[in-house]
């Protein structure tokens, strides 16, 4: 394993995301378990994105439990359906939100954020996981970052 993400910033947003996801490949480990490559998948995106929050809550029973994550505090359990992650659970579907204030019943774990992407991990179509990635700039996430971070919980479904 190498010791840093090493990754060219002046590229565009894709390609950063292209030369970070071999990295993120190199770093998992099938026999750490989940915790060890989740935790691993939210430093290497914050140092690589700056994002404000990168992190996964576990699904646990009717509610989602915090699991690994980078950035500020937050809320630490989530009821099936409720703010984003809760939706994006119940519906197994990845949801922008390109303004949180804008999104009825958004749990608003810290007052810096501004702009969401939720991203339902998945094992034999049973959602596992919720991948929370949370923006201090409004409107912040398109279609190359679902693209890439869908890429993203898409390998981690062999390393939850
Ligand atoms: N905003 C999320 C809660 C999790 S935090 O952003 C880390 C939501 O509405 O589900």
């Amino acid at each position: 394993m190498s010791e840093n993400i090493l990754i060219n910033k002046s590229a565009s947003k894709e390609n950063v995301y292209i030369q970070l996801i071999p990295q993120l490949k190199a770093l998992f480990d099938e026999g750490a378990g989940a915790i060890a490559n989740l935790a691993n998948t939210a430093a290497a995106l914050k140092e690589t994105f700056d994002f404000l929050w990168v992190g996964f809550y576990k699904v646990n029973n009717d509610k989602l439990t915090l699991g690994p994550f980078q950035g500020p505090i937050a809320c630490t359990q989530i009821p099936m359906g409720k703010g984003v992650c809760g939706a994006s659970w119940q519906q197994n579907k990845t949801i922008i939100v390109p303004n949180v204030e804008e999104f009825p019943g958004h749990i608003a774990c810290s007052s810096d954020s501004k702009s969401e992407i939720v991203i339902p991990i998945r094992k034999h179509n049973n959602v596992l996981w919720i991948f929370d990635v949370d923006s201090s700039e409004l409107n912040h996430f398109d279609s190359v970052d679902k693209q890439y971070l869908s890429k993203i919980a898409l390998i981690l479904e062999d390393y939850v």
